[in-house]
């Protein structure tokens, strides 16, 4: 196989944890995000497209220094111009950014923006984690009611099984705000404290920058104190602990089927009250089966609080990671609209013919025919068993005497009869016969 080869002499590859897509695999994305999309805009989502640099403090101050995504996952950069930009993570301090830059808080509000497209995170890449990844999400701005949280789960749901999934599994919890998440985190850190002999190294560390993290640790030892710990739920004020109720209500009475799980915190700073994750269960690396978490999200209603904002702008929201979706057996794929399967092969011989053959194409792209041909190939058997790999009802043979005419040969691949046709009448003619 040829390679590139760097100066160094090392192949020069994709870098790792990153992925090129080829024609089939683009289309198997492309079919997701144009179905999650439309299911998104039945329930009153607009798009939503930011870019994909953004300025590093928006994710160090929104999404938190003590993360795992700010201290250690982000690509960062400085420009010629001096300015400190990362490849986006995430996209829902973004999607904030974008709400405040542009004065949305004039607007009716809610707004409800869905987007995809790449995200970066510097992770260990392995099976369903890589650095490149892809995502679908929603985001419901400006409102603090908890139809908007169901919302934003019950589409999840929806999205997830019009793409084949069955027997998800819905996580959810409450972490409170900042009222009763100070009580809560103190409790927890008293806690853990006590017991820091017992506590991996890593946890050691998140008891000085993210205690919260303590709880969905996932070493054995770690996991196993969790079980005495101080339990979130039990620390909701009045206003979030009713919040939490109203969402659990209208799961129930959307017969979605959830799990609460008090150790459920999730990874980002800027979540407050409600948090979720979905998991399907999937066949790991040795065979087991396990759960991978293909949708995550929550309220987040400090974000904008956290990014200096003066005003209270209430969120909540959703991610769905596409690589992981598609990657799975269960995953029903959906045909992107623009691809269209051939339904003529055009064989072009001689130079003359190619000459004319875009007359050809153009005619028939007019009629909204779609074919497909080979541009290396000249000899017609080459040309004609490539169209019945292909399997194509009808091939348009070109030649030079055609070209010279201006007519094609269209021969029918199930009887092998032929007929010659003026090119101005072939797209009249195939649309009559098809
Ligand atoms: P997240 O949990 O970090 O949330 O990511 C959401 C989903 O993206 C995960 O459940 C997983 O399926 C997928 N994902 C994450 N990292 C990787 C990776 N390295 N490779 C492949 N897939 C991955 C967020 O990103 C929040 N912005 C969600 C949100 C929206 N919260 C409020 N609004």
């Amino acid at each position: 196989m040829p390679n590139i080869k760097s100066s160094k002499g090392e192949e020069l590859r994709a870098p790792k944890g990153m992925r090129d897509l080829i024609a089939e695999e683009v289309f198997l994305f492309q079919g997701f995000f144009e179905k999650a999309a439309e299911l998104a805009l039945y329930y009153g989502f607009k798009p939503i497209d930011t870019p994909i640099m953004e300025k590093e403090e928006l994710f160090a101050r929104g999404v938190g220094e003590g993360t795992d995504i700010v201290s250690k996952e982000m690509y960062s950069l400085k420009t010629k111009g001096g300015d400190h930009l990362v490849l986006r993570p995430e996209g829902t301090a973004g999607v904030m950014r974008a709400y405040v830059e542009h004065g949305m808080f004039a607007l009716p509000q809610p707004l409800m923006f869905y987007y995809s497209g790449p995200f970066f995170r510097h992770e260990n890449p392995q099976r369903g984690r890589y650095r490149q990844l892809h995502q679908f999400g929603l985001e419901i701005l400006g409102t603090k009611k908890s139809i908007a949280d169901a919302t934003v789960i019950n589409l999840t749901k929806i999205i997830l099984e019009e793409a084949g999934f069955t027997n998800l599994i819905f996580k959810i919890n409450s972490i409170g705000d900042s009222e009763c998440r100070g009580t809560f985190r103190r409790d927890l850190v008293n806690y853990y404290k006590k017991n820091l002999k017992g506590l991996c190294s890593d946890c050691k560390e998140r008891l000085k920058t993210n205690p919260l993290r303590l709880l969905d640790c996932k070493n054995p030892n770690c996991v196993e104190l969790k079980k005495d710990a101080p339990d979130s739920i039990g620390y909701l004020c009045g206003p979030c602990k009713a919040h939490f109720k109203e969402v659990l209500e209208y799961l129930d009475a959307l017969g979605i089927d959830y799990e609460v799980d008090n150790t459920l915190v999730r990874g980002l700073d800027y979540y407050t009250r409600t948090v979720f994750e979905v998991f399907a269960e999937s066949k790991s690396d040795d065979g087991t089966m396990t759960p991978l978490a293909l949708a995550g999200g929550g309220r987040y209603d400090n974000l904008a609080k956290a990014l200096g904002v003066k005003k209270d702008i209430p969120a909540v929201g959703v991610s769905l990671g596409v690589d992981r979706i598609i990657d799975l057996p269960e995953y029903v794929r959906h045909t992107p609209r623009i691809v269209k399967k051939p339904k003529v092969f055009f064989i072009q011989l001689s130079f003359d013919a190619k000459l004319k053959s875009f007359e050809v194409i153009e005619a028939l792209r007019h009629a909204k025919i779609p074919v497909q041909h080979s541009l290396s190939k000249d000899s017609l058997s080459a040309q004609l068993s490539l169209a019945e790999k292909i399997g194509v009802p009808y091939t348009i043979i070109l030649g030079q005497k055609e070209a010279l005419d201006g007519t094609v040969i269209v021969r029918n691949m199930d009887t092998r009869s032929q007929d010659t046709i003026k090119i101005a009448k072939l797209a009249e003619y195939l649309k009559k016969i098809k």
